[in-house]
Parts: C-alpha cells; structure tokens; sequence
C-alpha cells in the first residue's frame, strides 16, 4: 500500500474560468509522483425536507477550492476524494485490468446540518447516495475525456457531470496526451431528432426493438371459473440507467401471470426474468381506470430500477366494456421509466364467459378520428349530387322552354 501526497491545484488563472467553476485536482503518490489527475465541471440537485410534507431543492455547484484528503493512488484501485464546503464529499473509485481503467461508483456524501447550502432544514444527518456512472474501458495511459453532460439521478440528488477530463492509474508521473472519448461526444453530433408521436417528455427509444409480441393474460377467481378479469397487450419499457435510456419487451411465453379480482380493486401482476410489473385497476361502480403501476426492471447489467405511480387514471372505460387502443400508446410512469403498449385491450372487471365486452376505443385512437372525415365526406357527397342533380333538371326545363320559344 501507499501513503500518497495530496496536491490541490487551484485555477487562480483566467478570470473566465472563475464563472464556469471548474474544479482541477491533481493527487501525488508518497514518490511525489502525479497518479491521478481531475479537471471536470460537477452541478448539484439536492432535494431535503423543510418541513413535514414540504421539500426544497437546493442547486450548487462542486467548487474550485477541494480538498483531496483520503484520496489513494494504488496498483489496481485508486481513490479520488475531494471535499469541500462544511463536510460535503465526493469520491470517485477507480479500478484498473490489464488494458482499461473504470469508474466503479461516485459516492456524493452531503451534510443536511450545513444550514448555509440546506436552509432550514428539518434534519441534521449527513446523507450519502451512490452512482454507477458509466465511465468504463479508458484505456490505461490515456485520460477520458467527455465534453457531454453524464446526469446521475438518485433518490433525491442528481449530479450533471460535464466537461471531465480524468486521468487515474497516471504512468511516470506525467498526465497522458492521449483520450478515450466518451460514447456520448462521438454521437452527439449524428443523434438524430426524436419523431415521437406523443406529446410526453418519454425516453425515446431505440429503434432497434422489434415491436413486441402481444400476449394474452387472464385471471380467474378459482380453477373451475372462467375469467374474471382479461388483457391483450404488447409491452414494451424504457428506462434510464443514468443517462442512457435502455428499452426492453415483456415476452409473453415466459411470463408468469397472477392477480385477483376484487369489488373495488383488481389487480393484475406480470413476472418474467426481468420484469415484473402490476397494474392495478379501480371500479368506482361506474366507470374503471388504472390506478396504479408498479414495475420493477432488472437490467442485465446495471441496478434494477423500480418505478411506483399510484396516481394514473388512464385505461378509462365504462364497467361493463372494455377498453382498446390499438395504436402505440406512451405512458409515463416516472421520469425514469415509460411504458409503451401494442394493441392493448383490457377489462379488469365483469368478464363473463371468457370474453371481451365492447370495447371503448382510446380518444385518439384512429377509428374515433376517421369518423368524422367519413361523415363530412358523405355529406359532401350528398350535397354535390343534390346540387348536380338541380342543375340538370333546371337545364332540361330551361331548353324544354327554349324550344316552346322557337
Ligand atoms: C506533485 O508532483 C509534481 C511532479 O509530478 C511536482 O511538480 C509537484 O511539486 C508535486 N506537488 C507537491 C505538493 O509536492
Ligand atoms: C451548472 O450550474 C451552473 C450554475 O448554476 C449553470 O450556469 C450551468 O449551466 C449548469 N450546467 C449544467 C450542465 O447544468
Ligand atoms: C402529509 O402527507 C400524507 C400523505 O400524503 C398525508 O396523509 C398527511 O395528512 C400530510 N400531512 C400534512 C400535515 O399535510
Ligand atoms: C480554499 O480552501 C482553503 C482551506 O480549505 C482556504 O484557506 C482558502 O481560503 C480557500 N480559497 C478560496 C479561494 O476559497
Ligand atoms: C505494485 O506495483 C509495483 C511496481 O509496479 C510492484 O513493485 C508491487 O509489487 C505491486 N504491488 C502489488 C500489491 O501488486
Ligand atoms: C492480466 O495479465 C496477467 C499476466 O500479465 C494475466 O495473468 C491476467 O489473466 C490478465 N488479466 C486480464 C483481465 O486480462
Ligand atoms: C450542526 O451544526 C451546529 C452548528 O451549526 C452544531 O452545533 C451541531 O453540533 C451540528 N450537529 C450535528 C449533528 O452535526
Ligand atoms: C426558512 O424559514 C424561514 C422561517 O420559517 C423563512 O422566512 C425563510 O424564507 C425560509 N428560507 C428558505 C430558503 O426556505
Ligand atoms: C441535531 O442532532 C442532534 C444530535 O446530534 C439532535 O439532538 C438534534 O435534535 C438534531 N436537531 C435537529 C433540528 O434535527
Ligand atoms: C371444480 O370442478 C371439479 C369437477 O369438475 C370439482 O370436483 C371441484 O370440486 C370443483 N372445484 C371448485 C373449487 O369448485
Ligand atoms: C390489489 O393490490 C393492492 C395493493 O397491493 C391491494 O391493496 C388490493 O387489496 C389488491 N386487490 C385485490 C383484489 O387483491
Ligand atoms: C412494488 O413492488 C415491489 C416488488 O414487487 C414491492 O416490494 C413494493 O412494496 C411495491 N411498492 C408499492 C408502493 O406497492
């Protein structure tokens, strides 16, 4: 192990870079030697509670004047610690392999009792929330380098990386005069506008997906009964993973299907290896909706993702039909995650003999548009056969007359 040397850097050059708050760092090893070297840009969003029911959110930014104390330059994991303000931290871990280098976790540790930056505050504590960024394969010897901006979400806080330069595991002292660059620099130029449909601010997703497969599920009240509750729908879910947004389908041959009816509540669970998701249905005797989603996502590599909204009224139709929307609809369930559904129907009470009641076709779905044209158009129709029809007998009679003239 090493007993490294900390150096701050301070960027008392440049007046112009006062305003941009760029904190550069530089963290000597115990032979006085660079072994990890930072310039990068760093906005904090922090929402704390100021009373009960009621939240602030405070911005600041990661300042120029840091300390690297506790930071740690070893043979494969390096450490990168810069603390600032009254107890407020942000670590950076590195590990390294034979060819690349990566960032293993950012841990953002923020002090609630420091009343300058969290005003009126009801909690004293000091807070922690810990990011995956996805900063991985920087070639050893080189620095990464991205100009795009990288925003973590968790929880409460959310970090907007940009303008990083990031040198760990540094070769004989000296910073490298090679980059990798990251993903998003070498897109952000090609990345095509979004043409969503839909008016949400959804993931867009990738175009990649083919559309997914729509399955059939049902719930029985016991073995001997018929359905009591039915639905057909395609499934298909966005999520982000920091700031990449990832899309997957729900494949119905291997998902397991559960739930219950209820008077009041229905519920309706999907499993599969990746996804589990209930939608849960309310009746307030007249009408049903969706209520509430629950869906967990378990991505193949990353932290699952759970999203809870218990406030959708959605799928609305009289009880006693169902309710359809063909078309691709786009549903926002957290700004983190979005379903989009394929040929859906769904009856979540009332189902007699297995089957679908009519159905109550979603506004903006085409057969509820195309009606109106249809009848205009007929009418049209109508009117320019009425108005040809006058025409032709009016001449007939005009000649008829004309000839009595001559
Ligand atoms: C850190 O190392 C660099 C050379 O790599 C040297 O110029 C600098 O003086 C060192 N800083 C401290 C505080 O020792
Ligand atoms: C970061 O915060 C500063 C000051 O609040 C602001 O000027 C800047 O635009 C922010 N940058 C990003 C990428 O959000
Ligand atoms: C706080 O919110 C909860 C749940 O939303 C509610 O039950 C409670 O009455 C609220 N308390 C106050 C003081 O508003
Ligand atoms: C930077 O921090 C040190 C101690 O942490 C303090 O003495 C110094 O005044 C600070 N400089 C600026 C420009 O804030
Ligand atoms: C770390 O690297 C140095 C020099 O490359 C080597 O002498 C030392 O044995 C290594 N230590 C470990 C724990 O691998
Ligand atoms: C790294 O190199 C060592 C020997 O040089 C080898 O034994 C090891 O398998 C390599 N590891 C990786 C991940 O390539
Ligand atoms: C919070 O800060 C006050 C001074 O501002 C100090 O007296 C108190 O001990 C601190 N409490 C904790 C839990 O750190
Ligand atoms: C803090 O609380 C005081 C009194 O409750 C209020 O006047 C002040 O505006 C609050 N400050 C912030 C930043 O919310
Ligand atoms: C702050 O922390 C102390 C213990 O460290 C506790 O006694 C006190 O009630 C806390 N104050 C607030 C406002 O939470
Ligand atoms: C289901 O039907 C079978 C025969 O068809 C009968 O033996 C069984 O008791 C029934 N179960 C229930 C829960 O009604
Ligand atoms: C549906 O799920 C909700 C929440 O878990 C629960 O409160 C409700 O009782 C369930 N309804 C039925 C019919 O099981
Ligand atoms: C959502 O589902 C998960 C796992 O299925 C469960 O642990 C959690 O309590 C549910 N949350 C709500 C608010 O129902």
């Amino acid at each position: 192990m090493f007993w490294c040397a900390f150096v701050v850097l301070f960027l008392a050059l440049g007046n112009e870079l006062h305003l941009s708050h760029t904190t550069e760092v530089s963290v000597n090893s115990t032979e006085n030697k660079l072994c990890l070297y930072a310039n990068l840009m760093v906005n904090f969003s922090v929402t704390y509670e100021v009373g009960v029911n009621k939240s602030e959110t405070v911005l600041f930014v990661l300042p120029e004047n840091v300390t690297t104390e506790g930071s740690t330059c070893k043979n494969t994991t390096s450490t990168l610690k810069l603390g600032f303000g009254d107890w407020h931290s942000w670590v950076v871990e590195f590990t390294k392999d034979n060819k690349t280098y990566q960032v293993d976790s950012i841990v953002f540790t923020y002090n609630l009792n420091d009343s300058s930056v969290f005003t009126n505050s009801t909690s004293n504590e000091t807070k922690s929330v810990t990011t995956k960024p996805r900063i991985t394969n920087v070639g050893v010897d080189t620095y990464y380098s991205c100009k795009s901006e990288n925003v973590q979400r968790v929880e409460s806080v959310t970090q907007t990386l940009y303008d990083v330069t990031l040198q760990a595991f540094v070769t004989n002292g000296s910073k490298s005069d090679t980059d990798t660059v990251c993903a998003a620099d070498l897109t952000s130029t090609t990345v095509a506008p979004t043409t969503t449909v839909t008016t949400t601010a959804a993931p867009t997703s990738t175009p990649t997906l083919p559309t997914p497969t729509t399955g059939n599920y049902s719930i029985a009240p016991d073995f001997n009964s018929t359905a009591c509750l039915m639905a057909t729908f395609g499934l298909r879910i966005g999520f982000k993973q920091g700031d990449k947004v990832e899309t997957i389908n729900l494949v119905p041959s291997a998902t397991n299907v559960s739930g219950a009816c209820g008077v009041n509540s229905s519920n309706l669970t999907l499993t599969s290896d990746t996804i589990k998701i209930m939608f849960t249905f309310s009746n307030d005797s007249k009408k049903f909706h969706l209520h509430a989603l629950n869906v967990t996502v378990k991505p193949a590599t990353g932290a699952a993702v759970v999203a809870v909204n218990t406030n959708m009224s959605i799928w609305a139709a009289a009880v006693g039909s169902s309710y359809m929307c063909n078309k691709e609809q786009t549903l926002t369930v957290t700004d983190t995650l979005t379903l989009y559904t394929f040929k859906l129907r769904v009856q979540p009470f009332g189902v007699e003999k297995g089957e679908f009641a009519t159905a109550e076709d979603c506004r903006d779905d085409t057969t509820g548009s195309w009606i109106v044209p249809i009848a205009v158009g007929v009418a049209l129709a109508v009117l320019v056969l009425i108005v040809l029809i006058a025409y032709f007998i009016g001449r007939k009679r005009n000649q008829g007359s004309s000839y009595e003239h001559f």
